[in-house]
Formats: structure tokens, sequence, C-alpha cells
């Protein structure tokens, strides 16, 4: 029923500091093209998406084609697991068919249990709790503007304790670097991951989004209401009042500091046009780094790239 061979990639601590590294490298060789081989030749990809996506489904599509491999899309609206299917028969089907799982849900056990009862691996695409591949390519854009050296970052949250804001807290946790997470009282971050980043990194939380951001070498935020949550737009809007990444708030980040938002982005809403399409922004160079943190996660799982 489980495959203790598979390994699969459904939160960012389930690879080690030194996998993450030399996944960050293996990405940043594919993007100067110097990755030439195909590690999914004759493999296939199956992604389920409960969620819309532009980014996540096309990037993966792209760069499972890209490493010689066929993607599959699987909407829930035709496959049978939106009817009510259970994941644990999904994923022993799916299993003899496919090389690896995609999945974009809310629930994250959905993934775990896809894990658990599949043979292949299971990446995890966005879940309400983590968008692991989405910190990858944060990491990677991150690194082509400000160095190799993860560790002394001072990376800024202004927004909601979402799926982002616990990926950034499971990145510090792998890598250690100093997190300063500003949200509204109410919208925390998941309190047991929060701990554990603890242990690690230096974690600063507050309710001021100019205290995180004072100093900060990356600037990030995300939407006020996630996926699955659009009835409490109008709540979430009178409460993220003074959480807009600005001019004026960017005017106190550091002088080599880089803006990001993993996109779709609600301009005049949690950021400003003037910082999305302004100097400091990085989201299509970040954008873009889906693809090539994707091939190289997949190489690893689905290909045996070291
Ligand atoms: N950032 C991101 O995951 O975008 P999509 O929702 O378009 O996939
Ligand atoms: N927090 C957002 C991220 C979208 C990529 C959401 O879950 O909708």
């Amino acid at each position: 029923m489980t495959s203790p061979a598979a390994r699969h990639f459904l939160a960012i601590p389930d690879f080690t500091r030194e996998e993450l590294l030399r996944t960050l490298e293996l990405a940043a060789a594919m993007k100067r093209g110097e990755y030439p081989e195909r590690p999914l030749a004759g493999k296939t990809l199956a992604m389920i998406f409960t969620k819309s996506s532009t980014r996540t489904r096309v990037s993966f599509e792209v760069g499972t084609y890209q490493l010689g491999g066929h993607a599959l899309f699987l909407s829930s609206r035709d496959i049978q697991l939106g009817r009510g299917e259970p994941i644990r028969d999904t994923a022993r089907v799916l299993s003899r068919f496919v090389d690896g799982i995609m999945i974009r849900t809310f629930d994250h056990r959905d993934p775990e249990e896809l894990a658990r009862y599949g043979s292949v691996p299971v990446i995890n695409g966005l879940t309400d709790l983590l968008h692991p591949c989405q910190i990858m390519a944060d990491l990677m854009t991150i690194r082509e503007n400000l160095g190799d050296d993860l560790s002394g970052l001072k990376v800024a949250w202004v927004g909601d304790g979402n799926n982002m804001a616990n990926s950034w807290l499971n990145a510090a946790y792998r890598l250690g670097f100093e997190l300063r997470l500003a949200y509204p009282p109410g919208y925390a971050p998941d309190a047991s991951i929060l701990d554990r980043a603890r242990g690690t990194a230096r974690i600063v939380v507050t309710h001021d989004p100019r205290e995180a951001v004072e100093g900060a070498d990356v600037v990030n935020t995300d939407v006020w209401a996630s996926m699955g949550q659009e009835e409490e737009s109008a709540q979430r809007e009178r409460d993220f009042a003074g959480f807009r990444v600005d001019d004026t708030l960017m005017a106190s980040a550091s002088d080599r500091s880089i803006f990001l938002h993993c996109l779709p982005a609600h301009r005049g809403e949690e950021v400003s046009e003037e910082v999305l399409e302004g100097p400091r922004s990085r989201v299509w160079d970040e954008a873009e780094n889906r693809l090539h943190v994707q091939k190289a996660i997949m190489a690893r799982l689905m290909g045996g790239a070291e």
C-alpha cells in the first residue's frame, strides 16, 4: 500500500537544508541552460487541481515537458475525486499509471493521504496550510538578487498568516534566516509551525508592518483573502487596513531590498501599483522561477537527480 521508496515534497522541511540548497543550485543550472538531461523521459505527472491556478498549472506542465515527460491536468470537476471517490483510492489507482502526482487543494491532509496510500512521489502545489514550491521560487529569486548565502537575510512578511507565511516559517526553520511577520490581530500563522521555526531561527511577530520592514532585505506580501476565503473579503479589507505595501513602507527597508509577491496580486489592496511595478519588484522573475525550481524538484523526486 505504501512505498517507502517514494519521497515527497509536501512541505519545505521534507528536504534537508543540504537538499534544499542543492535543489536551488540545480534550478539555477537549469535556468542557465546547463542541464541537457531529460530525466522524465517516458514518465507522466498527474496534476490534480481543486482550486484555480495560472502559474502552478502552466509551470508544472511546461516543466514536465521540458524534462522529457508528459503532464496530465486533472480538474476535480472532471475526475471521480470530485464526486466523492476517496483520496486513498485515487492515490492507489493513479500510482498504477503515473510516476508522480502534484496536487493543489484545500485540506493539507489530502496530499498527506495521497502520499501515504500512493506509491509515487507527491508534490504540494498549494494547500490552505502551505505553498512550498512558491517559497522555493522565492528563495531562488532572493539568491539571484542578494547572493547565495541566505542565512544572514532579514525577510519581512506583511499580511495574512496564511499558507505563504507558514511556508516562510518552514524555510526559516530549515535555513536559519531572520523572519519578521506582521499580521493583524486574529490572522496569526499556524502555531506549531511558528513554534518549530523559533527553535532554529530568529522570528519576530508583530502587528506593526513598519517594525517588520525596517531594514529588511526582502519584503513579501500576498492577497488578503486567499482562495476559499472570498466571502470574507469585505471583513478582511477592513482588518488589513494599514497593511498595504506601498512606497512609504518600502522606504524603511534596506537599500538593497527587493519586493516579492507570489501573484496573483490585487493592486491597491495588499500592494500599491508603484511597488508592484517599481524598481524593487522582482515578481516576474519570481513567477518564472516557479518553472525552474519545480523542474529541479521533479528531477530529484521522479528522475533520480541529486
Ligand atoms: N503563485 C501561484 O501559485 O500562482 P497560481 O495560483 O496562478 O498557480
Ligand atoms: N495565499 C494565496 C496564494 C495564491 C498563490 C491563496 O492561497 O489563494
